[in-house]
């Protein structure tokens, strides 16, 4: 092999081990960009986390979502979307990020936010809980 080839190869690797560098360090900084909040209640986990994009009242004009490619789905009406039944384990499952939305868009704009709340609060890993209360929580609100 010739001296430049291997200098070339040398290169490109360093490239390729940067950019996923950067790739993991920007994806760890979200999950600690985004602190807990003390509580696990469903309803102020919502206004923490989602009224951004979903809305106050989860009908989905919140001040980000005009900024978004993808509209942010209506949160009122996904029983009324889903024949009457709020789907609850799926439910859990988008927002956990294990599960896309079914938007037709084919592009998932909707933040995963498993590794957020799972991050150690309180000695306590309380993820799944705060996955639940916010999914009861939109089964509470849920309009005809
Ligand atoms: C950055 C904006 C943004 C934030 C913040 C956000 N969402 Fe979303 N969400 C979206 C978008 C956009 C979609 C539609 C995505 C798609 O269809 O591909 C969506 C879709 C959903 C869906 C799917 C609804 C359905 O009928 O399929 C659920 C459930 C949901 N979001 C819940 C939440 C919850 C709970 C939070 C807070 C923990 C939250 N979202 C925070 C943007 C956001």
């Amino acid at each position: 092999m010739n001296g430049r080839l291997l200098r070339g190869l040398a290169a490109s690797g360093v490239l390729v081990v940067g950019s996923l560098a950067l790739a993991q360090s920007s994806r760890s900084d979200k999950t600690k960009e985004t602190p807990l909040i003390h509580s696990i209640e469903g309803p102020e986990l919502y206004k923490a986390y989602c009224a951004s994009c979903h809305g106050a009242d989860a009908k989905s004009d919140g001040p980000t979502a005009k900024s978004l490619k993808v509209k942010p789905s209506d949160l009122t009406r996904i029983a009324a979307r889903n024949g009457g039944t709020f789907p609850l384990m799926r439910i859990e499952r988008i927002i956990s990020g294990e599960e896309l939305p079914q938007s037709g868009h084919g592009t998932n704009k909707m933040p995963v936010w498993g590794p957020i709340f799972s991050q150690v609060g309180r000695d306590q890993d309380l993820g799944r809980v705060r996955i639940d209360n916010l999914a009861r929580y939109l089964r509470d609100i849920q309009m005809p």
